[in-house]
């Protein structure tokens, strides 16, 4: 894709925009982060992939969103230590939490969610085989943390949770990134 892109690059401006959005319209992949509350994990690992995403300049490519499978902070910012450990590496979280349901299976091409508690409960929700293969483990695209199959719920740890998982998010999104941007 980047070679795609330089070439893309060379041509006149109005060439440019047609192609670029044709590119991207055929390659556009939508991604839904799923954790429990939606206040913690999953907002952050929305603002890590939507942060590499525009650093890589393929914003347009890659639909972001993310959910959670408790409806109990419905409406809400990420929780205050989140938002203030992410801003420190430069990421602003300002996902408003709501709950996954069935028609996000039809929206979203991959939903990664964070833990096996998150993989029972949207397992349960999807509506057929083939939309379940549509899951997948954030542990899946770890290149580091081999001691770790999940990422953990930091919502009653301390600060040092919240460092955990940022690292692991950005361990996790960066692979993620790489496989989709990766020449086929
Ligand atoms: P998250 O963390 O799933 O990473 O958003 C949690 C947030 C809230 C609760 C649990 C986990 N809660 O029980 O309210």
């Amino acid at each position: 894709i980047y070679e795609v892109l330089c070439f893309v690059d060379s041509l006149s401006q109005k060439q440019k925009t047609f192609h670029k959005n044709a590119i991207f319209a055929a390659m556009k992949k939508s991604i839904l982060f799923v954790c429990l509350g939606n206040i913690c994990r999953s907002p952050a690992a929305e603002g890590v992939m939507r942060h590499m995403a525009a650093k890589a300049g393929v914003s347009e490519m890659i639909e972001i969103d993310s959910a959670g499978t408790y409806s109990g902070h419905v409406g809400d910012l990420p929780d205050v230590r989140m938002r203030r450990a992410a801003s420190q590496r430069g990421y602003e979280l300002l996902h408003r939490a709501r709950q996954i349901r069935e028609e996000d299976f039809e929206r979203f091409d991959m939903i990664i969610v964070m833990d096996d508690m998150n993989y029972e409960t949207v397992h349960r929700l999807a509506p057929s085989r083939d939309e379940a293969a549509k899951i997948y483990r954030m542990r899946e695209f770890f290149s580091r943390f081999p001691e770790w199959s999940y990422v953990p719920d930091p919502y009653y740890e301390g600060a040092d949770g919240f460092e955990l998982v940022l690292d692991m998010l950005e361990d996790a999104c960066g692979n993620l990134l790489a496989k989709l941007t990766k020449r086929e």
